[in-house]
């Protein structure tokens, strides 16, 4: 597979950190402190629960696989995975832009990513013509809203949406920040599917425990 190499697209617009930043810094990937990139690598704890819900055809594409922690995760689970990323972080290969529209994209079976917040939709789109089986992209659960996204997800087959019941601890790069007011969901689509939409959510691994102590 050969990924051609470039830097067209732009990471978040200037006017939309702007917009964030008057929504309320208080909550995690808001505001003008956001991480270089929108690089906030996935906590473990966001991960295994989707491995443990649904089965990937590999290989899998991590087309913005930062410092590979979804990569990784995937990796022990036994699955053959592509990581790429637009830019560098010492994993896997940098300069990959998954948004420019000159790049041909390689078919793979799945996409399994943690997309830059500001390009969730192009990233959903991008992801969907690269790939034969499945997408499952981790995103704020008010990207169910909006008009624009309403005519995307009436034309494109959303099998499942997972969503987390409790906050989940993003990471900056080299520290680990609590989680704000932003409740995260699974996005899974597959290919051929033709219902409606499911919904599923996934309760705090530690209070189940907790729960079962007290019993
Ligand atoms: C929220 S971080 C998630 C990183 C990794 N997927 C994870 O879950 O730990 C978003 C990632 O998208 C990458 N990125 C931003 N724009 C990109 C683009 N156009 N093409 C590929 N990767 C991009 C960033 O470098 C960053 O690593």
């Amino acid at each position: 597979m050969v990924l051609p190499v470039n830097q067209l697209n732009t990471a978040c617009r200037p006017e939309e950190r702007g917009r964030m930043a008057s929504v309320g810094h208080r909550i995690i990937g808001f505001g003008n402190d956001r991480s270089p990139h929108d690089f906030y690598p996935t906590h473990r704890i966001a991960i295994e629960p989707l491995l443990q819900r649904e089965t990937f055809v590999g290989p899998i594409w991590e087309p913005a696989a930062g410092t590979g922690a979804i990569s990784s995760v995937l990796i022990e689970h036994g699955y053959d995975v592509i990581s790429t990323d637009r830019y560098e972080y010492g994993y896997c290969e940098g300069g990959v832009d998954f948004l420019d529209a000159t790049t041909n994209l390689p078919k793979v079976a799945s996409i399994v990513t943690n997309p830059p917040f500001c390009h969730a939709q192009q990233f959903v789109e991008r992801a969907l013509e690269a790939t034969t089986d499945k997408v499952a992209l981790l995103l704020r659960l008010n990207f169910l809203e909006g008009n624009r996204r309403k005519a995307m997800f009436e034309s494109t087959p959303l099998e499942k949406v997972y969503v987390f019941s409790f906050r989940l601890p993003f990471m900056r790069p080299r520290a680990t920040v609590k989680a704000g007011m932003i409740t995260f969901a699974w996005f899974l689509w597959k290919h051929g599917y033709r219902g409606e939409p499911i919904i599923r959510w996934i309760g705090d691994p530690h209070q189940a425990e907790a729960m079962e102590g007290n019993n």
